[in-house]
């Protein structure tokens, strides 16, 4: 960006969205702290980061068979897959999307399980699927205490789900509850499992050195292997295996204060305005359901501040949009401008048109209005190069593979390079890492988390 004394007005109104290494640093500490936190038995209620347990301490050796049927529920819509394992990290996978509505996000739990086993049931149907007993792994992505493998309680909806009568409930017996009142669907529940767990899975499966399951999509969490030993809410008949997958949850990560340094104005107004106040306070700083919104929030104080737009006929009616209309900015926008160029900024100007109905905007403001989505994008980015490379010296193998999915990592062009960025700055000497799209791990990890538990327990 040209240092007009305008755009350097705009980049100082901005610097509390852009951290500097010491409040990085910060960061890495009090993250650090609230895992020391979570894994310990005596400490784990005060963490923020609950560290939960997930029982899958056995990973794929890519030569897992057979059929599976995968649910991957914990977006906007909610999917059904049929996964055939073959010998040779090869797998085919057949799946149907079913869209999520309101009635389901905030109507009552028991109706949102019926509405998930008849959309399995038509699935089973359609693929000819009645006379098998196939084994199902359900891919249940929200904050959850296992009880073992096959049985999940569910701590909180995150994400814009709100339906009643869940939290406490196990959902695993939720969805058995409501497959049996589906006659004729004969379906083998064996694992339930966290998306960040499958992901570590289904990149596991190609690469035995990914420790790392990371998702940033709708909502944003890692999960880990960590030692037995440091594990002391771990029943011991549990430690006869070296390793367990962890839930960080990290979403929660700042409701005991560990991202107050780098809470914006902004940030608040986000959290305030949310379904949960106060709660899944990282998340709403670096996942898709809020990063457009956190630009909404920006852009509203900077065309109010003269600093954007101070020109432009649409003043005001901009200015209407962005108080009266949230969501306005759609996270994606984030994305597909993120390559676009000046001189001309073909899709700055198409968005800016469709959001604001905006011809022909004035070039400079073209470029600010990129520099603030990139802004946002980035120190979301940055600030999970951080955590992750807290998780990576946990792990502490010299190489590590972070396996990653969710549609703003799949879709920003340069969110990579912005988590490399501070994870090259924070991963301990000798530490190597490397970051792996993870495919389909909701799906196909679902398939293999069931595949190694059959395996187990055969
Ligand atoms: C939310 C959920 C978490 C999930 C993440 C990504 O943070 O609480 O369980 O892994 O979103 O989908």
């Amino acid at each position: 960006m040209s240092e007009t004394s305008e755009i350097a007005r705009l980049r100082e109104f901005l610097t509390e969205l852009i951290p500097n290494e010491d409040q990085f640093q910060r960061l890495y500490r009090n993250f650090c702290e609230q895992i020391r936190k979570g894994l310990g038995a005596n400490t784990n209620k005060e963490a923020s980061t609950k560290c939960y347990l997930t029982y899958v301490q056995d990973f794929p050796t890519g030569n897992e068979t057979g059929k599976f049927l995968a649910l991957d529920l914990g977006g906007s819509n909610f999917r059904v897959l049929l996964i055939s394992l073959r010998s040779n990290h090869d797998a085919e996978q057949t799946s149907k999307i079913y869209q999520l509505t309101e009635k389901e996000l905030l109507g009552k739990g028991s109706e949102l399980f019926d509405y998930i086993a008849k959309c399995l049931h038509e699935f089973v149907c359609e693929n000819k699927l009645e006379a098998e007993n196939l084994p199902l792994g359900f891919t249940f992505s929200f904050p959850c205490v296992q009880i073992g493998l096959s049985k999940a309680t569910l701590v909180r909806w995150t994400k814009g789900f709100n339906c009643a009568d869940t939290v406490g409930e196990d959902v695993g017996t939720m969805l058995k509850v409501a497959i049996a009142r589906r006659q004729g669907l004969k379906i083998d529940m064996v694992a339930i499992l966290n998306d960040t767990t499958g992901t570590l899975m289904s990149c596991a499966y190609k690469n035995p050195e990914c420790n790392i399951g990371l998702i940033v999509g709708t909502g944003c969490n890692a999960c880990y292997t960590e030692r037995v030993e440091n594990c002391e809410r771990l029943d011991a008949k549990y430690k006869n295996k070296p390793k367990i997958i962890i839930n960080v949850e990290w979403g929660a990560f700042g409701e005991k204060g560990g991202v107050d340094h780098l809470h914006t104005e902004y940030d608040k107004i986000i959290d305030k305005n949310s379904l949960n106040p106060g709660a899944q306070i990282y998340e709403k700083m670096v996942a898709g359901m809020y990063l457009g919104e956190l630009v909404r929030l920006i852009m509203l104080r900077a065309v109010n501040e003269n600093l954007v737009f101070a020109q432009c006929k649409l003043r005001k009616h901009i200015t209407d949009i962005l108080t009266k209309k949230p969501n306005c900015i759609e996270t994606k926008v984030l994305s597909e401008i993120a390559n676009d160029k000046g001189d001309d900024w073909p899709l700055v100007k198409e968005y800016l048109k469709k959001i604001f109905n905006l011809n022909d905007p004035d070039i400079d403001d073209c470029m600010k209005f990129k520099y603030v989505c990139d802004v946002v994008a980035k120190r979301a980015g940055n600030m999970l190069g951080v955590t992750l490379s807290a998780l990576a010296n946990k792990v502490g193998e010299k190489f590590t593979i972070i396996g990653v999915d969710g549609t703003v990592y799949r879709c920003h062009p340069n969110f990579d390079g912005y988590m490399r960025e501070t994870l090259d700055q924070f991963i301990e000497k000798g530490i190597r890492y490397d970051i792996m799209l993870s495919e389909d791990g909701s799906g196909r990890g679902a398939a293999l988390v069931a595949a190694v538990v059959q395996r187990e327990n055969a």
